[in-house]
């Protein structure tokens, strides 16, 4: 079926995606041969550590690129249209598949909004050349529903006169309103109070299931993808280097890189046990890295894994870039030796975890 009109085909597609950017000091690649799927209605996690390329990931979607960003290889569609590669789509098609698909929530709420318009006009504006305005709602109502209450008040103010939580539920309904197919949003609880954090998550993730918005949620906060998040991609040196189904990955994860994330994380640890940090500095790459850009640090790294580049697999029900679960025999009795004698990791995801063990935030 075309994948322009299946309505199961993938809202974003991301195949071999590499992107560098021109700077002083050379050419840095951001993205390394990144490929990602997120179906319709997923709820998708982003993780990694700083600088492992999520956010260039998540303005690739749209190609809203920073200027001195590169387009080196690789394809990214957008339900189903092109927008890097063979055939991409340009000029206003372009943004008009952005004004359809996309939605985004950043970091910053305010600095997001525009200081110089009340909220109301801000809102009005959000819906302004989508094809199906009549079907719009009041912006009071979307308001309530996100949990404001003094919406009268929040309409006839700035952007500055607003709390950061306020700000950011403020942006969420502004971003729903188009009723996008895929929302993503970059870090959107890391300027806001701790305590706000969970209730701004759970709304943002709700408010997505309601309308049926698939949300690609890029964050470095574990604990909030075990609570709200079905899928979870890994990101690595620019690479997606393992994504599978959030609670079986956090229970049983397979690459090296996503064990020791889970091993770091607070409240992971059992009585008496150190919290292990990951050892090691994260690459900056200036090039194709010639093997697997964690071999530096990778505990189990094997002697091709300097020299060979992973490639991105399936193994059982999930995605892994690792030559311990998909190179030959010998990588795969190697990893089944490391995980336990007799459990081999390309049967974990055949295994149904769901529920079972789940980590849960503290
Ligand atoms: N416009 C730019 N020019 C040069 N380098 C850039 C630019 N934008 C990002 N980078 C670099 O690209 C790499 C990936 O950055 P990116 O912002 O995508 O990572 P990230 O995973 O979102 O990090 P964080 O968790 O800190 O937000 C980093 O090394 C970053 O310094
Ligand atoms: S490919 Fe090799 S170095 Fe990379 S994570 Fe797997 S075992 Fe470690
Ligand atoms: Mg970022």
């Amino acid at each position: 079926m075309n994948p322009e009109t299946d309505p199961s085909a993938p809202v974003l597609a991301l195949s071999d995606l590499v992107v560098e950017y021109a700077t002083r000091h050379g050419r840095l690649r951001s993205l390394d041969e990144a490929t990602l799927s997120v179906a319709p209605g997923q709820i998708v996690a982003l993780v990694g550590e700083s600088g492992s390329g999520k956010s260039t990931l998540g303005m690739a979607a749209g190609r809203l690129l920073a200027s001195n960003a590169l387009h080196v290889g690789g394809r990214l569609s957008l339900a189903g249209r092109p927008v890097y590669g063979s055939g991409a789509v340009d000029g206003e098609p372009l943004r008009a598949l952005r004004r359809d698909v996309l939605g985004f929530v950043f970091q910053n709420p305010v600095t997001a909004l525009d200081p110089t318009m009340r909220i109301r006009r801000q809102m009005e504006l959000a819906c302004r050349g989508r094809r199906e305005d009549r079907h719009e709602r009041p912006v009071a109502e979307l308001l309530q529903e996100i949990g404001l209450s003094d919406v009268s008040r929040v309409l006839r103010s700035y952007p500055h006169e607003l709390s950061g939580g306020m700000a950011q539920r403020v942006g969420i309904a502004m971003a729903l309103r188009r009723r996008p197919r895929l929302l993503i949003a970059d870090e959107p609880t890391a300027a806001v109070d701790a305590t706000l954090r969970e209730q701004i998550l759970r709304l943002l993730v709700s408010r997505c299931r309601e309308v049926g918005c698939a949300l690609l949620l890029l964050t470095h906060d574990l604990h909030a993808v075990a609570q709200h998040t079905e899928q979870i991609a890994v990101m690595y040196g620019g690479r997606v280097i393992e994504h599978g189904p959030t609670a079986e990955v956090l229970d049983h994860p397979s690459h090296p890189y996503t064990r020791a994330l889970v091993a770091a994380l607070p409240g992971a640890e059992k009585p008496g046990q150190r919290l292990e940090a990951i050892r090691g500095i994260p690459p900056v790459l200036h090039t194709a890295c010639p093997g697997c850009a964690f071999a530096p640090r990778c505990p189990d790294a094997l002697p091709e894994c300097r020299s060979t580049r992973p490639v991105y697999a399936a193994v059982g029900g999930r995605k892994l870039t690792c030559h311990l679960h998909t190179g030959g025999t010998a990588s795969r009795s190697a990893a089944s030796a490391r995980n336990g004698a007799d459990r081999d990791p390309a049967d974990d995801a055949d295994r149904d975890h769901h529920g079972q063990g789940r980590r849960t935030a503290t």
